[in-house]
């Protein structure tokens, strides 16, 4: 679902950019490999940035920051293993680009308190973290500002973000609207790129697939890894004897394979429906499948991971080429704002 950009100055025939960022807090698992395939599909239609947002990880992990750095890099691994070709799109690391930094404390200036104090995500965070009044930093009340000088930094015309981030995307849309009003039109105010099939990614325990659920599949597991979590997720509860008819819709390892056996899964599902397979089957071949795909991801970013020099210069040179963008961008910001 892409939503028509909306930009209030005209650059008709110009190079369309998205940008879009993953926070470094931890190993990326099969819910986020179908946002990066869906990006690596992207970076074929537009001109792409693909941020590792170093510094929105603070917002949580300020207290334990050197793990920020080595899951950076495996992150970058990720993007890269995944289908992201560096050559193609932009893959940088946000601290680097000491730009959206300045952009963010440009745009705190022109951002009401209420907008920020009104955003889901924090609302949720805040009482989350509802420990005591001190674990709220200003920080996370701003987490959305920053990432709103991110997209904007690169005057991106869209962005692809699960729905989970849409408040956000609004939020951006708001601060460039207020900012063009003020003080001159400088930034198009993004459109979002939703994609639907990040949605359907169940953890192995039916929930939304998520690291804090502990029911993921890490790109990084091994195959006997992928095969004992399969042989754990939850299949069809009405479903106890193999000759049962289970209910595809309600068994992870059906939604599973669903979405990693797209061309294949119908048969397996009617079986299903008329009892004519029991779980142990379905499991053994879900595993087959999902370690087919992940075996050459997971060569990829062992080979990434193990030649940190090679991943160093695919870095410097993604950020080289944000940094241009973004300094160009702070300039006219600078100039609009008579600075
Ligand atoms: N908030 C996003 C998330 O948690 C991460 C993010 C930061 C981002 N900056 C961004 C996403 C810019 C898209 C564009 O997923």
């Amino acid at each position: 679902m892409v939503e028509a950009p909306s930009a209030p100055h005209s650059d008709a025939g110009e190079e369309k950019r998205i940008l879009s960022g993953m926070q470094p807090t931890g190993a990326l698992h099969l819910g986020n490999l179908e946002v990066l395939r869906a990006w690596a599909k992207l970076q074929h239609e537009y001109r792409m940035f693909c941020c590792i947002v170093d510094w929105h990880a603070l917002t949580t992990m300020f207290d334990r920051t050197q793990e920020i750095g080595p899951a950076a890099q495996a992150v970058a691994a990720d993007y890269i293993a995944a289908g992201l070709d560096p050559d193609r799109c932009s893959i940088f690391i946000q601290s680097h680009v000491k730009e959206h930094a300045e952009l963010h404390l440009l745009l705190s200036m022109v951002t009401p308190l209420g907008w920020l104090e009104r955003v889901p995500t924090f609302k949720e965070k805040r009482d989350n973290l509802q420990l005591n009044e001190e674990s709220v930093s200003y920080g996370l009340l701003g987490y959305p500002v920053l990432q709103a000088a991110d997209i904007l930094v690169y005057r991106a015309h869209a962005v692809p973000v699960g729905k989970d981030q849409l408040p956000h995307l609004e939020l951006t849309r708001e601060i460039a609207r207020r900012f063009n009003n003020l003080y001159g039109p400088v930034f198009p105010e993004p459109a979002s790129i939703v994609n639907e099939a990040t949605a359907v990614i169940p953890g192995l325990d039916g929930r939304k697939m998520s690291k804090s659920y502990n029911n993921a599949i890490y790109l990084s597991d091994d195959a006997d890894t992928v095969a004992r979590k399969v042989n754990e997720a939850f299949t069809c509860p009405t479903k106890i004897r193999k000759t049962d008819p289970g209910i595809p819709e309600n068994c992870v390892v059906c939604q599973l394979r669903r979405v990693y056996d797209p061309d294949g899964y119908q048969t397996s599902w009617e079986e299903d429906r008329q009892g004519l397979r029991g779980c142990v089957q379905n499991k053994r071949e879900l595993t087959e499948i999902l370690n087919a795909t992940l075996e050459p991801i997971r060569k990829r970013r062992k080979e990434l991971l193990a030649d940190p020099e090679s991943l160093a210069r695919y870095l410097r040179e993604g950020e080289d080429r944000a940094r241009a963008l973004a300094s160009d961008t702070m300039r006219d910001v600078r100039a609009a704002m008579h600075l």
